[in-house]
């Protein structure tokens, strides 16, 4: 068992006084309060103090393991977690916890399975969607991702759709003129680079009141980033308008178009997490414009797809678009999570992968 250095822990006695009349949750709280602040020499401590509540209590079993696993006591641990998915396969607890000891212990496939498992029964289970996207996309975030793109293309003009907190419009240090679009005024998380200004208006009203040269004057758009509603049609309308407003040599990035899972991919939000039908954009463009280079980082927690050789001039997805979208509106994402598209190019979250996708 590993040493706490710093570690003093009560008698049983103190703590036996102490607790003498808590319930059974009070005391599932009581160690979920010490695990959270790393005291899990504490929680044994408490165990001593009572291990006939701890035998009888699947949540203080749970509590008990967790601090024996953080304590060096792994295979104890999970051989007792185990058990406990065997016996009550209806508790989601036991279950995450599993997940979670398999992902610290370098188990990545078994990790993978149960925490699918997990978001399959409650896609909301607390951090499970992050955990499974970053097993199954190892590698930086997707803002750090969206850094070394501004790093490596230091774009005089960016444009940015879906703006929140501004925490991915700061990025554009480079850019002479940085416009982002946001029909909801927030907080800004940091400050904004000089360049940069934010237009409180839904994208469709930015492009159909605006003119390039209005906003960007003579120069076109060297990178944007599309990241506002979570509606295909509307993802798509995005890029349609955005690149009549770029250079061919430009670049075009959309957020959130490779889902971890079906649920957290449709139209109407029915998850915490969500990324909507965004994919069903980058496939159409996949599908429809062959012409486009498309490369897709698997970076967390939805992937970037990041989109090259720009026709400022093409129609090709205005033509037939309503068609387009009647046919597409009930499709449901068909894959599996950790199965990727071939369409999208799907590159490592490297800084090779990162070149790959902007050559
Ligand atoms: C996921 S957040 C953007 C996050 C930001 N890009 C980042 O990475 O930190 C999506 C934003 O899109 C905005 N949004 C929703 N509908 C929009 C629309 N029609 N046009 C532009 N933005 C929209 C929302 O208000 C929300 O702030």
């Amino acid at each position: 068992m590993r040493d706490r250095t710093d570690s003093f822990v009560p008698t049983a006695e103190e703590i036996q006084h102490a607790l003498a009349d808590a319930s059974t949750g009070e005391l599932v709280f009581f160690t979920r309060q010490c695990l959270e602040r790393g005291a899990f020499d504490h929680v044994l401590a408490v165990e001593r103090a009572f291990p006939q509540r701890f035998t009888e209590d699947a949540a203080l079993k749970l509590t008990f393991a967790v601090a024996r696993f953080v304590g060096g006591e792994r295979t104890e641990a999970r051989a007792t977690v185990e058990a406990l998915v065997a016996e009550r396969p209806a508790d989601l607890n036991a279950l995450a916890v599993l997940a979670e000891m398999e992902a610290r212990s370098g188990e990545r496939a078994s990790a993978v399975r149960l925490f699918s498992t997990l978001v399959e029964r409650y896609p909301d289970y607390p951090g499970a969607q992050a955990t499974l996207a970053a097993l199954l996309m190892p590698g930086p975030p997707y803002r750090d991702v969206l850094r070394a793109i501004h790093a490596a293309l230091r774009p005089e003009t960016y444009l940015e759709l879906g703006v929140a907190g501004g925490a991915t419009l700061a990025l554009a240090t480079s850019a002479r003129v940085a416009v982002g679009v946001d029909p909801v005024p927030a907080p800004l998380e940091q400050p904004l680079p000089v360049g940069a200004r934010i237009i409180h208006e839904t994208s469709e009203s930015f492009f159909t009141t605006r003119r390039r040269e209005d906003v960007f004057g003579a120069h076109p758009v060297e990178l944007a980033f599309i990241d506002g509603l979570h509606l295909f049609e509307t993802a798509l309308r995005d890029f349609i308008e955005t690149e009549h407003w770029c250079a061919p040599g430009g670049t075009i990035i959309l957020h959130d178009c490779v889902p971890l899972s079906a649920v957290t991919a449709t139209r109407e939000r029915r998850t915490r997490f969500w990324v909507g039908d965004t994919w069903k954009a980058a496939w159409t463009l996949a599908r429809r414009r062959p012409d486009l280079r498309i490369r897709t980082i698997l970076t967390p927690p939805s992937g970037l797809v990041v989109v090259r050789r720009l026709d400022p001039s093409s129609r090709t997805l205005e033509d037939g678009f309503d068609a387009l979208v009647s046919e597409l509106r009930t499709q449901g994402y068909p894959l599996e999570p950790g199965r990727w598209p071939a369409l999208l190019n799907v590159v490592p979250n490297t800084p090779e992968g990162l070149t790959e996708a902007l050559a």
